[in-house]
Order: structure tokens, then C-alpha cells, then sequence
């Protein structure tokens, strides 16, 4: 699996931005066609992804492009454009407001449809669903089962927010006057439900006020605390942020090596099941939060 502790977006009609983020250390970056771009420069955008993911250097980053969603009169065109022209130098394809399965799987196909033209490998680029409305939610089982090409779910808390009607204009921060807990919970809980029954990652999508790296953190350690892999990042500010909150620390992947040690030798020498290791006692159950941990850990480079 890859990595996507940060995921940068980068807006496809920005040629400055589209250099700038090959240099910066996120796991993931996407280049994007829909809201960040302007309607009038939406062609032009598709020009300069294809230019950028041709020319540029984005060695160690996933490479993603975000193709607009299926109510717009631009999605197919998004699709066959960069992936004739790029398909070779693109990772996946992010496609927004999925509402139900059906859109993943009409991507899915006509991605099979280009690699077959274009003689790539077919099947080897994967796809990103947003779920940022009320029927997206309501659906997420069911796109989450969609498609083999289905890498990860991502949250849209900007769109999410607006379709639901949450009363507060703050992305990612509890509605005024909610003193019940934390007005995300079911939403982000929901998606990871989905995701893990289906072996796929889970994303939270971006925070807005980019100059507060501490409420950047704040919320992003919310979704990391639940088992969320990953976070975009708007701005350079909260790129190291999110690769330290999406990561262990290295005591916890430290302790999850030594799990994992003293399992092994606890099954396979002393053959037992459940072994006393300082205070804890493990088992297998140990063993699999321990293997979460560190191969988390090793992907960070701890
Ligand atoms: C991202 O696309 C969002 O709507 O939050
Ligand atoms: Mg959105």
C-alpha cells in the first residue's frame, strides 16, 4: 500500500504551483482540474497537468490527478485527455462527489478502455472516490466495493459541510452552539467503516485556515487518533505536520518491533498463545495492532 500521510493539492492552472510542489516532502500529490479551477481555464488546466506530469520530477510521490465529477459537461474529456497524454506518468485518478457506485465504475471502464488504446498495463491505475455529500454517505458501502482500481475514500468537509447544511463556515472545526461531542464523528467514523471492510486507505480532506498549522494538527490528529491514513495539505506550513501526525512515534513503533519479536518467539520456541511481555499480555490480536504500527513505522522510515 502506499503511503499517504499528505496529499498536497495543487490547482492545475497554477504553472508556478505545479513546479513548486515537486520540491516539497509530501506522500501524495494531486494535481487538480475541478473546484480550484476556474471554469475559463479548465481546458488550459488539462494542458498543464499533462505538461507537468510529462516534465516534471515527482520522484518518492504518488501521482494523482483530480478530474471534475459527473454532473459537469467536463469529466470524460478530463479523463481522456491526461490519461492518453500521461497515463504512463499518473498513479490514479481522484474523481469528486461520487454519489454512488455507478461513477466509479464508469471510470473504471473507460480507463480500461485507454489503456487497451494506449497499450499500458491494463488495470494499473487505481482510482480516489471523494465522498463530500449526503448521498455519497449514504452510499459509501457500496462505492467502496466498487471497483478492483479503488485505492482509497477521501472526505470533502468543504462540500460535505455545504450538503448537509452544518452550521459553521470553519472546515473541519465543531459548529457553534454543538456542545454534544464532535459533530465529525459519525461522518469520519462511517467512511472508515466502509474503507476497512474493503482494504482501502482513508483520507481527510483539507483544512482551509492555513496559516493555523495548530488547528491544522488539531484535526488532523482527530482522524489519525480513529485510523484515518492520511490528510491533505493546502500549503507548505502543514506538510510536516501532517507527516508527523500520520505517523507513529517512534516509541509506539519502537514498542510495536518489540511485540512482534516477543510473539514470535513466544509462539514458535515456547509455544504459547498469550505471553506476558513486561506489564501487557500479548496475543495474536497484539500482534496484528502491532503490525499496523509498524509497518506504518517502517513506511516513515522510523
Ligand atoms: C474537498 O474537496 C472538500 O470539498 O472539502
Ligand atoms: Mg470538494
Amino acid at each position: 500500500m502506499r503511503s499517504r500521510r499528505s496529499v498536497l493539492a495543487v490547482p492545475g492552472s497554477n504553472p508556478r504551483f505545479l513546479e513548486k510542489a515537486q520540491t516539497l516532502p509530501v506522500d501524495e500529490v494531486f494535481l487538480d482540474l475541478e473546484d480550484s479551477v476556474a471554469p475559463s481555464a479548465k481546458q488550459e488546466a488539462r494542458a498543464n497537468v499533462v505538461a507537468a506530469l510529462r516534465e516534471g520530477d515527482w520522484t518518492g510521490k504518488t501521482r494523482v490527478v483530480r478530474v471534475n465529477d459527473l454532473t459537469t459537461q467536463w469529466t470524460y474529456r478530463d479523463v481522456i485527455e491526461v490519461v492518453e497524454q500521461a497515463g504512463d506518468r499518473l498513479d490514479c485518478v481522484m474523481l469528486p462527489k461520487v454519489q454512488d457506485s455507478t461513477e466509479v465504475v464508469w471510470l473504471d471502464t473507460l480507463l480500461t478502455q485507454i489503456e487497451k488504446t494506449m497499450g499500458f498495463e491494463v488495470g494499473r491505475i487505481g482510482i480516489e472516490a471523494q465522498i463530500e455529500n449526503a448521498r455519497g454517505l449514504v452510499n459509501v458501502d457500496t462505492i467502496a466495493g466498487s471497483s478492483r482500481r479503488l485505492e482509497t475514500l477521501v472526505f470533502g468537509p468543504a462540500d460535505f459541510m455545504a450538503s448537509i447544511n452544518m452550521r459553521t463556515m470553519v472546515v473541519g472545526e465543531q459548529p457553534s452552539g454543538y456542545t454534544e461531542g464532535d459533530a465529525y464523528h459519525y461522518v469520519l467514523m462511517r467512511l472508515l467503516m466502509a474503507a476497512r471492510m474493503h482494504d482501502l486507505q482513508v483520507i481527510d480532506g483539507p483544512y482551509l485556515q492555513i496559516r493555523d498549522v495548530e488547528g491544522f494538527t488539531r484535526v488532523a490528529r482527530r482522524a489519525a487518533a480513529l485510523g484515518f491514513d492520511g490528510k491533505w495539505v493546502l500549503h507548505p506550513a502543514q506538510v510536516d505536520a501532517a507527516n508527523e501526525v500520520f505517523s507513529p512515534s517512534q516509541e509506539d513503533y519502537d514498542h510495536a518491533e518489540l511485540v512482534l519479536d516477543a510473539y514470535e518467539y513466544a509462539t514458535t520456541v515456547r509455544r504459547r498463545g498469550a505471553v506476558m511481555l513486561g506489564d501487557e499480555m500479548i496475543d495474536e490480536a497484539s500482534r496484528k495492532m502491532a503490525l499496523v504500527v509498524a509497518a506504518k513505522g517502517r513506511a516513515a522510515g522510523l
